[in-house]
């Protein structure tokens, strides 16, 4: 290739997500190796928030894999996928009364976060003493005291979970076992700054103590998600589980006890790539600017990453520029996606591809200025769309005054 030619990126039409299904394969079959190595009665949950494309739910249910779901609707999602009640983890502090009674009637692994969930739980048990009334509780411990500097919340306490440390999670155990209930599961999940083994240490010793001190005997120790996940450590999940079971194996049976784990985007933000297309380029002062057909909406929905993104380019070789400004579509200064220092000149037309951002875009999916972008999955070199691009008409059959016409009287739907 001439030193000017782009080179060529192949892909569909932009914007548009694509997902690597190879990739996806490889991290899933990798942490279910890992889980059948180390703890053989586990349960792998995906966490439906990470990204909830119904292709991708469906896919890992075909894999075996549960969904994790943290509000009734994301419950109702993954029913309507095809997933069974059992199949079901049901976390998260806003469960409603109906679904939270449905779900333990029809056996989903509830991990408990509030307290009206345990005043409801303990309605339910009096009401039908034949109800074997089986629940987990989410647990809320202090992970910058174990791993300092790994908390997301600087200085401050996890709102999540019941502290074991004032008391208030053996209380709410009295109360429901006073009440018929009993807590046979512990959830421990927290995010932490950098994923690493100690914090599933520190997160099954917390445990591991909890257990002994409280004599409990457990039908799950959910470890939930958080984890790391990159295509080119391929001992990572293993490790993950196995430190995990070094820390438990003293207190449980892991062959009674379940080891449930909620990953999300250790198996999802890897496959996934955005390609975008230059639409304009101006040179402002120092800088040049390089208008995109994607924005911060579609990858970096928070506005929060400090973004230096892994990209390819189809930008010409040989021709390099000081500072180029990615800029998204929206019409906000700072929809500016990352900055390439002394890098090939991007041109208008050019492809550009961002790489692992599979996790917590899609599902923040935004209809701000431009509609959502396609998605597809690259299966043995051919594309599938599997989510048309958003449009107007969408728009419109989810708006119910689109064509003139109030709401009636029982809508919204249920
Ligand atoms: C309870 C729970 N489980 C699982 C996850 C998934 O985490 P990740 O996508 O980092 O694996 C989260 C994310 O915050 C969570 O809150």
């Amino acid at each position: 290739m001439n030193s000017t030619e782009h080179p060529r990126i192949t892909g569909p039409p932009t914007p548009a997500f694509v997902i690597d299904k190879s990739a996806l394969d490889i991290l899933v079959n990798r942490f279910q190796d890992a889980l059948a190595q180390h703890w053989p009665n586990s349960v792998m949950s995906y966490s439906v928030k990470t990204n909830s494309l119904p292709w991708l739910l469906t896919y890992m249910k075909q894999q075996g894999i549960w969904a994790e779901v943290v509000s009734d609707s994301e419950y109702r999602l993954a029913c309507a996928i095809g997933y069974e009640p059992n199949q079901i983890v049901y976390n998260g502090p806003i469960k409603s009364r109906r679904v939270l009674r449905a779900a333990l009637r029809n056996g989903s692994l509830t991990n408990f976060d509030s307290n009206r969930e345990v005043r409801w739980a303990a309605e339910l048990a009096a009401e039908d003493p034949s109800l074997d009334v089986r629940v987990g509780l989410r647990v809320n411990w202090d992970l910058d005291a174990l791993c300092p500097g790994e908390s997301t919340v600087v200085g401050e306490r996890s709102r999540f979970g019941f502290d074991y440390t004032n008391g208030d999670l053996e209380a709410v155990i009295s109360r429901l076992s006073d009440a018929g209930a009993s807590v046979v599961g512990l959830h421990m999940h927290r995010n932490s700054r950098t994923k690493s083994l100690q914090v599933y240490q520190a997160a099954a010793g917390v445990a591991a103590e909890i257990i002994s001190t409280l004599d409990l005997h457990l039908d799950w120790i959910d470890i939930g998600g958080g984890f790391f996940g990159s295509l080119d450590d391929t001992t990572m999940f293993a490790d993950y589980i196995s430190c995990i079971r070094a820390e438990l194996e003293p207190v449980v049976d892991p062959r009674r006890t379940r080891l449930v784990i909620e990953p999300g985007g250790s198996v999802i933000a890897t496959p996934v790539e955005l390609h975008a297309q230059v639409l304009d380029t101006k040179d402002i002062g120092p800088q040049r600017f390089v208008i995109t057909d994607t924005s911060r909406t579609d990858i970096d929905p928070l506005f929060r990453k400090q973004a230096s993104y892994d990209i390819a380019t189809e930008a010409a070789h040989g021709t390099s520029h000081p500072e180029q400004v990615l800029a998204g579509f929206t019409c906000m200064e700072d929809d500016r996606l990352m900055v390439l220092k002394d890098s090939p000149k991007l041109l208008e037309g050019d492809r550009i591809v961002f790489r692992r951002v599979g996790a917590y875009t899609m599902t923040y999916g935004s209809s701000f200025i431009e509609f959502q972008p396609a998605v597809y999955v690259l299966d043995e070199n051919s594309l599938t769309m599997v989510r048309r691009p958003g449009g107007v008409e969408d728009y419109l059959n989810g708006n119910m005054w689109a064509a003139g016409q109030p709401p009636s009287a029982d809508a919204p739907p249920a």
